[in-house]
């Protein structure tokens, strides 16, 4: 078996994803440490939620810097005391400079509420419903520089229901979003999904992300 993984999560807010990545590792579904749970935001429940199972946590108010990399260098700082594996960006809302992205290359995922490269950003689920989308979705990318960009690792789609609202749409890609979360982080540490030059999942050519259910 395939050793554990080491993670350090970014979060910014709320962290139902965080959550439910720590959710997995209690009941044995995923073999991860969560190393540090790093916020800009000293009021993210998400510390709290990191606190509650025993997890290290630090804020680091980006208000405090007076540029990206500078906010950046001293997230770099947290990490590097730590011996992480895997960078895991949990709702967190910082856009990372070019020296933080390419000192972590291939080592970084983020979801992001939308079937990329469709609506990166915010407001997804607004947008969805004013475009009479039929359908939408989660994806987890590897993060490369430029907002909500990189390759795709994976993403879970769901058909829109008729005259469903936005609050509804929030409700069930979150649902979606904490099931694949944990299991694309569970499939990198068994090596099931291998990010070299390009991603391969299960020794095919990775090209397009998979797609786990609809
Ligand atoms: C999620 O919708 C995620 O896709 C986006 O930010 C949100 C974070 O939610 N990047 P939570 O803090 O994990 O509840």
């Amino acid at each position: 078996m395939a050793n554990k993984i080491s993670l350090a999560v970014l979060i910014s807010g709320n962290g139902s994803n965080l959550q439910a990545i720590i959710d997995n590792i209690k009941n044995q579904k995923l073999m991860a440490d969560i190393k540090i749970v790093i916020s800009n935001n000293i009021d993210a429940p998400g510390l709290e939620k990191a606190k509650a199972s025993n997890i290290k946590t630090t804020c680091i108010n980006h208000k405090n810097f007076k540029s990206r990399e500078l906010f950046d260098d001293e997230i770099i700082k947290e990490i590097e005391d730590q011996d992480v594996d895997l960078i895991v960006l949990a709702g967190f809302m910082r856009v990372l400079s070019s020296k933080f992205v390419n000192k972590y290359k291939r080592k970084i995922i983020n979801i992001h509420p939308s079937l990329l490269p469709k609506y990166p950003g915010l407001n997804t689920h607004e947008k969805v419903i004013e475009n009479n989308d039929i359908e939408h979705g989660v994806t987890v990318h590897l993060v490369e520089e430029g907002l909500d960009s990189g390759p795709i690792i994976g993403f879970a789609k769901l058909k829109i229901h008729e005259n469903e609202d936005e609050e509804s749409l929030k409700k069930r890609i979150h649902k979606l979003e904490h099931f694949i979360y944990p299991k694309i982080i569970s499939e990198i540490q068994e090596k099931k999904i291998k990010i070299e030059n390009k991603i391969y999942h299960e020794g095919n050519i990775y090209k397009h992300g998979k797609e786990f259910f609809i």
